[in-house]
């Protein structure tokens, strides 16, 4: 089918050239942001599948009307749970099961040697993959590849619509890449959960990362983090008929979806994959709370059959919670940078596994409050999936009144006010607030903080500049480029080579490449990808002059991010004007190359790349001081061709694009995958 014309003769269409011609419209209009076809031509085309069959799917796609967050949708097969398992042998015990099962025995201890050997044959693989803790997402595509439908597990035969909110997940496909549209309806599940880093941003104000991913991914109007900063991570394709758990895993990857890493498993030695499964999660950017196991062989699986509970070819074998006791010794209220205070409680030196813990999160107001903490408590330490150890409960408590909750910022001895928030999960907490942040010295200390360690200023850390402040030498961000030595020199303990060393790494940050500038501002929303998108736009002046709807139609940012940035932007306009005095920020394109091998560089991927994945690709190119875009626009500097395409007697629509964009004189390339790779990987780190 050619892919850019409108042909007359609509009218005499069947209902699968119509969906085949619509759905070729929707991948062009949602992956590659191409409008192939006019307005009017498009709604033709509708309207005449309405005719043939007013409720073939492609009529509901994402965002439209007849798709509500939150009605119930029955999904097409239901969301079981995985049955359950702690240690080796349970484990042990649940595979000679399988066994049993798959080779009609009976489940005796006698089969061990039988039990080894079949462990070795296809049938007998097992894959294993994190568990992720997040919530359960279905995902369903049209056989033009179309996300149609999105919903939560529910009680596992009814979920819950969350369509248009998924839609706005940034590693949830609003339509299915080239190769993937196989002409099939496909669904893929998976798990939506927060990213740990994003949780960092607003730790201490809500309990833990899966309710507060639940309330975003089901919230109806607004909610408490935007949602692109949700992820989502794929782990299984329903309907695709391939033959073994890896295939399909490989297939999701294919497809463009982040899936888990995952590791073969030999079943007697399965405790040492476990374990490699456990020690990842020190890096992992996710909450993993164990590993699932599978067979790998889905015909197997299918013959195993399930319960109505769990299918018997999987089971979670779950980590260890590290928890133990200790005694509280007192709280402490930590100031954030955003003037919130949240309650830190100290205790006794206690090893969870592996770490001293002298420190745990009560969170919020409202949970000291349920646990009414008392100096001298017993109360039990509970650290979960490697995410910082929180206090679960009171054991035996100590006489006296609960600890109270501060009626002044610690920070500025300013009132401090206690205010109600959602947490995420549609109940109200409440969190303690400095009421005046913007002069608050906690609060300012740590977005200092945030400035020093985003510009790599070395040296700058806690101690300095609390004295920096504390001595009125400087009041905001703007004031350490006027520091001087001789400002420096009188503090105490301010040495020669230290002061000749600060001073350097003031001066070396006068010229500050614009991503890092936005993102050293401390705007919440504001982080390192969402600078680099915004970088994409032009020189501060053209960032600082974006509307609402300009950034929100930027790749992957929602609207309640755009509003933020707006807002932030506005609020630090004061702090800008003052830093512009003394520094010059760089705008991408005037970056030097030796920066970043890609600095000053959008680059889009079309095609399959044969060395990773296209998110792994995207990632590389961040890291390597890129910017990754996933549509071609006029701003785009290379396209990174994967497959044979390039010489492929039908180019992809984004290369057609291309080699028009570089007959008009733009300066884009165009690259082989391989090149690329190849080009990159030579380059000396
Ligand atoms: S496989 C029949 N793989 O765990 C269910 N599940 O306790 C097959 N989960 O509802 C699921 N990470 O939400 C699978 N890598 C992973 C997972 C995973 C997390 C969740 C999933 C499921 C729950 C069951």
């Amino acid at each position: 089918m050619s892919t850019s014309t409108t042909e007359p003769f609509v009218e005499l269409w069947t209902e699968a050239q119509l969906a085949a011609k619509i759905a070729e419209l929707d991948v062009a209009y949602h992956n590659l942001g191409q409008s192939l076809a006019s307005d009017a031509y498009y709604d033709r085309l509708k309207e005449l599948l309405a005719k043939r069959n007013a409720s073939h799917p492609l009529l509901s796609v994402v965002g439209s009307s007849s798709s509500d967050n939150g009605d119930k949708v029955e999904h097409q097969q239901p969301m079981l749970s995985l049955d359950k398992c702690t240690e080796f042998s349970d484990f042990s015990a649940w595979y000679r099961g399988v066994f049993a099962q798959a080779t009609d025995r009976a489940n005796s201890a006698k089969l061990d040697d039988e039990v080894k050997q079949w462990a070795q044959t296809p049938r007998g693989a097992l894959v294993a993959l994190p568990k992720i803790d997040g919530l359960a997402c279905s995902l369903r595509y049209d056989d033009g590849g179309t996300l149609v439908r999105a919903a939560t597990r529910g009680d596992g035969r009814f979920g819950e619509d969350v369509t248009v909110n998924a839609g706005q997940i940034p590693t949830i496909a609003k339509a299915l890449l080239g190769e993937s549209q196989i002409g099939r309806q496909l669904e893929v599940r998976g798990e939506v959960y927060l990213p740990l880093s994003r949780f960092a941003q607003v730790a201490g104000e809500y309990a833990n990362p899966r309710n507060l991913a639940a309330g975003t991914l089901k919230s109806k109007d607004s909610s408490a983090i935007p949602l692109d900063w949700l992820a989502f991570y794929a782990y299984d394709l329903l309907g695709s008929g391939l033959p073994t758990e890896t295939a399909k895993l490989t297939k999701l990857r294919e497809m463009g979806f982040a899936v888990p890493n995952w590791r073969p498993v030999a079943a007697a030695q399965a405790t040492q994959v476990f374990n490699l499964f456990a020690a990842d999660r020190a890096t992992d950017d996710f909450e993993a709370d164990g590993i699932v196991v599978r067979m790998d062989d889905c015909t197997l699986a299918q013959r195993l059959g399930s319960t109505s509970h769990h299918p018997r070819s999987a089971i979670a074998w779950k980590f260890a919670v590290a928890a133990d006791t200790s005694i509280l010794q007192a709280i402490h209220w930590s100031v954030a940078r955003t003037g919130a205070i949240t309650p830190v409680a100290l205790v006794a030196p206690v090893n969870l596994s592996g770490a001293t813990v002298t420190r745990a999160t009560l969170h919020n107001v409202s949970n000291l409050r349920r646990l009414a903490l008392r100096s001298g408590d017993k109360i039990e330490i509970v650290r979960r999936g490697g995410v910082i150890p929180h206090v679960e409960r009171v054991i035996e408590a100590a006489d006296g009144q609960p600890i109270g909750i501060p009626e002044n910022c610690p920070g500025c001895s300013k009132i401090a006010v206690v205010v109600s928030r959602d947490d995420g999960k549609g109940r109200v907490i409440e969190v303690l607030q400095c009421s005046d942040p913007a002069n608050c010295l906690a609060a300012r200390q740590r977005s200092l903080l945030h400035f020093c360690q985003t510009l790599d200023l070395e040296g700058f850390g806690d101690k300095v500049v609390e004295i920096l402040l504390d001595q009125g030498l400087v009041d905001t961000a703007a004031d350490l480029f006027a520091l001087t030595r001789d400002d420096l020199l009188p503090l105490p303990r301010f040495g020669e080579l230290l002061v000749k060393n600060l001073i350097g790494q003031i001066d070396r940050a006068r010229r500050v490449e614009l991503p890092a500038f936005l993102v050293a501002l401390g705007i919440p929303a504001l982080g390192k990808q969402t600078a680099q998108l915004l970088a994409t736009r032009g020189n501060l002046a053209q960032v600082r002059s974006l509307t609402k709807s300009d950034i929100s139609s930027l790749h992957s940012l929602g609207y309640k991010t755009a509003e933020a940035i707006v807002t932030g932007l506005a609020d630090n306009a004061e702090l800008i004007d003052a830093l512009l005095q003394h520094i010059e920020v760089i705008a991408p394109q005037q970056v030097a190359p030796q920066h970043g091998y890609l600095t000053g560089q959008i680059v889009v991927f079309t095609g399959t790349l044969e060395a990773m994945g296209r998110r792994e690709a995207q990632k590389l190119v961040v890291q390597l001081g890129g910017v990754a875009g996933d549509s071609l626009t006029s701003e785009t500097t290379l396209l990174v061709v994967g497959g044979d395409e390039l010489v492929a007697a039908l180019p992809s629509a984004k290369l057609k694009k291309a080699r028009k964009l570089l007959a008009d004189g733009n300066p884009i390339h165009i690259e082989s995958a391989a090149n690329f790779f190849a080009r990159i990987a030579s380059e000396p780190a």
